[in-house]
């Protein structure tokens, strides 16, 4: 089944195309302008896709070598993300499957997330942890079987994406702040300060890194940062404050594979590009753990992730019809409702 998939949740325009599961082209075009602002404007962000959108799936169903007419269905981000962008891909989506009649699939982009690393040929098996670190999120998922989820743990408040993004501002780096951490904390010194992260004490598995946020602005003016700052200094309290991140996000999920005696971990999201993180879960190998990381080009928002839940909730399904009368009744929701999962 040919199938083509948009993704416009936030500041990536992408469309791909795929055969069943397997993608044959994935194109992403970043809003790399944002960067000035010092984060996403939503309707900037909105009208750029508009801007984009034709000629990005264009460009997708060429590096295919389909076209239109051999498209069966399409998939969209419905949720979550920002309203306004979420709006431009959904009804693009919409239109095209319904001006060819074929079902239009609503794609949850988090599962999207999830699902990530079963691109590009991956190994497949069940029961396996899920640690989703974006932008936007932070959740530990045990995923018994295809969409058979049951949700451990999730920040209390910011996401670990957005942790590395406002300490990025705090150091006057840019956005999105998680590469540039990255690439600055490889060379410094991850002992030159212990950040304390905060323990949140209803579950064990949830996060929380507001408080790191905090810690680190309190840090800055404590040592007169605007005064004294240096590359050194710069690149030390980066990989100081990653080092916290990462610990937080290892710790957890160890205990959660512990405890519920899983040993396939599959973590995705934008800051599973992250160095750090990958050689840190990457060091569980040696203890028998199968460790799962997005192939190149999925980590961040893509399409063909969305594609793939598209193709998997349309091929599972017992209802088929309901997806072409989906196309008449979805609407866009900006929030994360839990109980979707
Ligand atoms: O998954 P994603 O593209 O978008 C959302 O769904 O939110 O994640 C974007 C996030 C940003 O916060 C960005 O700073 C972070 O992923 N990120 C990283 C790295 N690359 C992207 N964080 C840490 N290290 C990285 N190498
Ligand atoms: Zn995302």
């Amino acid at each position: 089944m040919i199938s083509l998939a948009i993704e416009t949740s936030c500041d990536e325009t992408s469309a791909a195309v795929l055969n069943d599961d397997k993608v044959m082209s994935n194109i992403i075009s970043s809003q790399l302008f944002h960067s000035r602002y010092g984060g996403v404007v939503p309707e900037v962000a909105s009208r750029e896709h508009l801007n984009k959108i034709i000629e990005i799936t264009e460009e997708a169903l060429e590096k295919a070598s389909v076209n239109l007419s051999q498209i069966e269905l399409v998939s969209t981000t419905s949720e979550p993300g920002l309203i306004g962008a979420l709006l431009v891909g959904l009804n693009f989506g919409k239109s095209l499957a319904m001006s060819l009649d074929i079902p239009f699939v609503p794609v949850n982009h988090v599962q999207a997330h999830l699902y990530s690393n079963f691109l590009g040929d991956q190994k497949k098996q069940f029961p396996f942890l899920g640690l989703i670190v974006s932008g936007g999120h932070t959740l530990l998922i045990l995923v018994e079987d295809f969409f058979n989820h049951k949700i451990l743990g999730s920040t209390i408040d910011d996401a670990a994406g957005e942790a590395f993004d406002k300490v990025a501002k705090l150091l006057g780096l840019g956005y999105p702040g998680g590469p540039l951490i990255d690439q600055r904390a490889r060379d410094g010194d991850k002992s030159f300060h212990k950040f304390p992260l905060a323990n949140v004490k209803e579950n064990e598995f949830d996060f929380s890194f507001s408080g790191i946020k905090t810690s680190v602005l309190y840090f800055l003016k404590k040592i007169n940062f605007e005064n004294y700052k240096s590359e050194k200094l710069i690149n030390d309290i980066c990989a100081s404050f990653q080092n916290a991140v990462v610990q937080s996000l290892f710790d957890k999920t160890l205990s959660a594979a512990k405890k519920y005696q899983v040993k396939d971990v599959s973590i995705s999201g934008g800051v599973s590009a992250n160095k750090m993180l990958q050689s840190r879960f990457n060091s569980l190998i040696r203890q028998g753990y199968n460790i799962y990381f997005p192939k190149p080009g999925y980590s961040t928002d893509n399409a063909a992730m969305i594609g793939l839940i598209g193709y998997y909730k349309y091929r599972f399904s017992e209802d088929k019809e309901k997806y072409f009368l989906e196309t008449l009744k979805h609407n866009a929701k900006a929030k994360l409702d839990y109980g979707i999962f």
